[in-house]
């Protein structure tokens, strides 16, 4: 049971329970063979508790630069940016984000959770803040709600497009600042629909996923677990957001 929590390797856990360091209810154990029940059991190591579980759910702020996939030869991944004893769960990315794109990533190893919040007929939406270049306007704006055809002729899902800000730049060029909701998550997905209405994403973030939003106190390429009312939240409401 430790050394499936990551705790140590399980020599190391042997060791720990022969110099008396684990406890069950109490009461240090001597042969790490004991069986206990890792649900209802009350187990210890140097003084502090281990909780059971089987499942993961970790936000991380993606940083650019790292791949959203579990291994790779050549870049760094986004389970690279994990302490080991989070990757003992084997938890992987839901969905992907492209290695210059930052921002909300869920990693977890909860299959079914995964599928539903990615699955376009769950209808979960996926927020994304970006930076555009060019004037995005009223036309963009119809243009995404009714749908826009990518470069290989697939037609997108309706999608609400908001302009925050824009800004003139010199020699007459403008810089657009806006944020999309969208439910699918084709391949290059939020840079492709620009590019079908003449415009060219010069950074993008995701910012939430269903309910789930990002920490604005998670610093680029750290992490933290979900919180209870997080993870509820995220499973009693997806598929309800559109
Ligand atoms: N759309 C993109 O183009 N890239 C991402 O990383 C996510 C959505």
């Amino acid at each position: 049971m430790l050394a499936n929590m990551g705790l140590g390797t399980r020599s190391e856990i042997k060791k720990a329970v022969k110099q008396g360091r684990v406890t069950v209810e109490g009461k240090a154990v001597k042969d790490s063979g004991i069986q206990v029940d890792p649900f209802q059991d009350h187990v210890e190591l140097d003084g502090e508790a281990v909780s059971y579980r089987e499942t993961i759910y970790l936000m991380l702020n993606k940083p650019q630069g790292v791949i959203s996939a579990t291994e790779d030869t050549r870049d760094k991944t986004v389970l690279d940016l994990l302490e080991p004893q989070d990757r003992v769960l084997a938890p992987f990315p839901v969905g992907r984000l492209d290695k210059d794109t930052e921002g909300l990533l869920l990693l977890t190893n909860d299959g079914q959770l995964a599928h539903e919040l990615l699955s376009p007929r769950k209808h979960v939406d996926k927020t994304y803040e970006a930076e555009v270049s060019g004037l995005v306007g009223e036309a963009d704006i119809q243009a995404f709600k009714a749908g826009v055809t990518l470069d290989d002729g697939y037609v997108t899902m309706p999608a609400r497009l908001t302009v925050l800000r824009t800004e003139e730049q010199h020699e007459g060029t403008a810089v657009s600042y806006i944020s999309l909701v969208i439910q699918e998550g084709k391949f290059h997905q939020v840079k492709r629909m620009f590019e079908a209405v003449g415009k060219k994403v010069i950074f993008l973030k995701r910012v939430a996923m269903g309910t789930l939003k990002l920490d604005p106190l998670l610093a680029s390429g750290s992490y933290r677990e979900l919180t209870e009312e997080e993870l509820e939240s995220l499973k009693s409401h997806r598929g309800q957001s559109g």
